[in-house]
């Protein structure tokens, strides 16, 4: 690191790699003592730290280490503040520069207090206001909005999801009836989608709502084709034709509202990551359209777009509704794609969704939905021979889709959703359980 940042008067949190760097540059030492730790470690206070303010009097605390080198001794003018089993120096600083190191890990969820720490360090150290709160994000968001679009008519893609969803409540806030909010009906939402946008936003936010039923359209392209990038790809494209052919309806419309949220904005700026899949963002702006783009939720992560959505007065169903993949229902029928087998997915999804919620659990999991595969077998029921599909079902928990483990659901809760399934969803005769993490699965089958 540039010295010269030491003396530009700012303070400074050097965290694991970085404390050693800290202390290593200004005249501490970094050893290797053999002793490194990895996960979950005890640490313990030695001195009074501004960071350890909300400590318990014990001063110890479960902390999350990952390190091979330590701190031994540390720079001149620096104060050791705590030790653990593995690291002599776990944190140190010096007060008066304003420049603190910790070996642990603070931000980490499994770090006791961690959170803390980091609120310490940004509140007291360096004297933030805590002014970032989600009435006063919507206040900044409402007038930006307002200055970004001034009169302009403004277009909004809605997909039943939590992201378009806040983005729309809060673009119409801010400019009321100068949006115009679309929802395509693709014959792939969930049971109870297309219900809900219009009782939400039609009814009780009084939003200018055009509702395509477009199912026949998307059904149509989808005829025949059985490879998941195809499938992807046609989706999307008819997705555009049918936004395209509204947006010519609506006059004036020089804007289109997106729910980009910060992660979005983060991995578009990777250039090396592998097209796992073709990515069909609802909203996603046509290549050859031009709109210019409102990201009211451009800053904010998940939680907080929540939050936002809470308190703008959208309903629980929609802030808190688990993520579904812009194709819908689509990736989650393995082979082709018709209104029949649609119709049998939905069904048994409807199930899973019911079950899981009745056993409290639907918060919990990052996800949890049925996959129709596109096998069918034997089964008996009655006195009679069943020749059917099966149902899949797949429940993942995760913190960002990005990893996710398989989610272990209840014997019980299990029971009731196969036995629903099976008596209840015409054209199927089984139920079965995917146990499979990501990586190496993804958390659609398509
Ligand atoms: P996979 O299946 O790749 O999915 O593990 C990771 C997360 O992304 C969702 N997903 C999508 N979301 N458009 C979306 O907006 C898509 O095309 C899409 N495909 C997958 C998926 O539901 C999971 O939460």
């Amino acid at each position: 690191m540039d010295r010269a940042l030491y003396d530009i008067g700012v303070p400074i949190l050097g965290i694991c790699y970085g404390a050693q760097l800290l202390a290593e540059q200004l005249g501490g030492a970094v050893e290797r003592t053999g002793t490194g730790e990895y996960g979950r470690t005890g640490l313990s206070c030695s001195g009074t730290s501004p960071l350890f303010a909300d400590m318990p009097l014990s001063g110890r605390a479960d902390v999350w280490m990952s390190h091979a080198d330590c701190i031994t001794s540390v720079p001149p003018g620096f104060a050791a503040t705590a030790s653990t089993p593995g690291a002599p120096v776990a944190a140190f600083h010096n007060e008066q520069r304003r420049i603190y190191g910790v070996q642990f890990h603070p931000e980490v969820a499994h770090t006791e207090r961690g959170q803390q720490m980091l609120e310490r360090f940004v509140l007291d150290v360096c004297g933030a206001r805590p002014t970032w709160t989600h009435t006063n994000i919507i206040d900044q968001g409402v007038e930006a909005v307002r200055r970004q679009v001034g009169p302009a008519r403004v277009l909004c893609a809605l997909s039943g999801g939590v992201d378009s969803a806040v983005a729309a409540a809060l673009v119409h806030r801010a400019i009321g009836d100068q949006l115009t909010c679309v929802f395509v009906d693709t014959g792939l939402m969930r049971a109870g989608e297309s219900e809900q946008v219009e009782e939400t936003f039609r009814s009780q936010f009084r939003v200018d709502l055009v509702h395509v039923k477009a199912a026949d359209r998307f059904f149509g392209v989808l005829a025949g084709v059985t490879d998941p990038e195809v499938k992807r790809k046609a989706i999307g494209e008819t997705f555009i034709r049918v936004f395209e052919e509204v947006a010519r309806d609506v006059e004036d419309a020089g804007f289109l509202v997106q729910g980009t949220l910060y992660p979005d904005v983060i991995e578009s700026g990777t250039s090396e990551a592998a097209t796992i899949k073709s990515h069909h963002n609802v909203g996603g702006l046509p290549q050859d359209m031009s709109f210019e783009l409102v990201e009211p939720l451009r800053c904010l992560f998940k939680d907080e777009v929540r939050a936002v959505g809470e308190e703008l007065g959208l309903p629980e169903e929609i802030v808190w509704r688990q993520p579904f993949p812009g194709p819908g229902l689509a990736v989650r029928i393995v082979g082709e794609v018709t209104p029949e087998r649609a119709e049998i997915l939905r069904a048994a999804d409807a199930i899973v969704i019911e079950e899981v919620r009745r056993a409290g659990l639907y918060g919990e999991l990052w996800q949890s939905f049925a996959v129709l595969p596109a096998v069918r077998t034997v089964g008996v029921m009655g006195d009679g021979r069943t020749y059917a599909y099966p149902i899949v079902i797949r429940a993942v928990t995760s913190d960002d889709a990005m990893t996710a483990d398989w989610a272990r659901l209840p014997y019980e809760l299990l029971e009731r959703m196969s036995s629903r399934i099976i008596n209840e969803v015409a054209g199927v005769n089984r139920v079965a359980l995917d146990i499979t993490s990501k990586p190496p699965g993804t958390i659609e089958w398509e």
